[in-house]
């Protein structure tokens, strides 16, 4: 079996959603890592919600929405401005201090790499840009494509579309435990970058490698050389 092209998570995988909780206490002193770990999950809910619904909408508003009600649900009063600055730190988040060594490492190698995520293409691209990571990666697919957030087959379809391979030719790389035992039920080989040390999620599906930051996948995927 060839690994033929990597894909990458992007939010908490390669660029560090929690990061933004200084710039979040700067405004709610003592609040910001309660607020940045609210949002994500609200985040990720609500692009779950839309799915089953069918009601696409942009990452880029989803996130801000979920940032609006969870202000709301602390009672911490969300400016204009608090809002802008939140979103705008979005969209130029800090990546981890392995990421960018651990891809051009895996390039080196001669993987393709890319980014298959929930943000729109303008988003990953400013992520990508902020944290040096230009002329990497060879696609950022986004499920804007198929307006059907992760973890719904068809967002998952877009790396064998875009590679030209069966799933199970890429591997996909993820930090997200859902994202990552979902990616295996649709076919891909996967490695989970647990960084939390969480407990595997209780679905009956197991990730092909796990490691406990972006530098493991390295040795995982070199077993795959031929
Ligand atoms: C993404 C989210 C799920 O990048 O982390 O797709």
């Amino acid at each position: 079996m060839t690994i033929h092209a990597i894909a990458f998570d992007a939010y908490g995988t390669l660029f560090d959603v929690y990061s933004i909780s200084q710039l979040a206490d700067k405004y709610f002193p003592g609040r910001g890592n309660e607020l940045a770990q609210m949002w994500r999950t609200k985040q990720i809910e609500y692009t779950q919600l839309r799915t089953m619904c069918s009601m696409y909408k942009p990452f880029w508003e989803v996130t801000q929405d979920a940032l609006i009600f969870v202000c709301k649900k602390l009672a911490l009063n969300l400016s204009l401005d608090a809002q802008n600055a939140l979103m705008g730190q979005y969209a130029r988040l800090e990546s981890f201090p392995e990421n960018l060594v651990t891809l051009k490492a895996l390039r080196s190698a001669g993987y393709k790499l890319s980014i298959l995520s929930n943000g729109t293409t303008p988003m990953l691209q400013s992520a990508v840009d902020a944290a040096g990571m230009q002329g990497l990666f060879s696609h950022l697919m986004s499920v804007e494509a198929v307006r059907k957030y992760k973890t719904a087959p068809e967002a998952y379809q877009l790396g064998p579309d875009v590679f030209g391979v069966p799933a199970k030719n890429i591997l996909f790389v993820s930090s997200n435990g859902w994202d990552v035992c979902c990616a295996t039920w649709f076919g891909y080989t996967t490695f989970w970058v647990n960084r939390a040390g969480a407990p595997l999620e209780e679905l009956g599906v197991t990730p092909h490698g796990v490691g406990s930051t972006l530098t493991d996948v390295i040795g995982f995927v070199d077993q795959y050389h031929s």
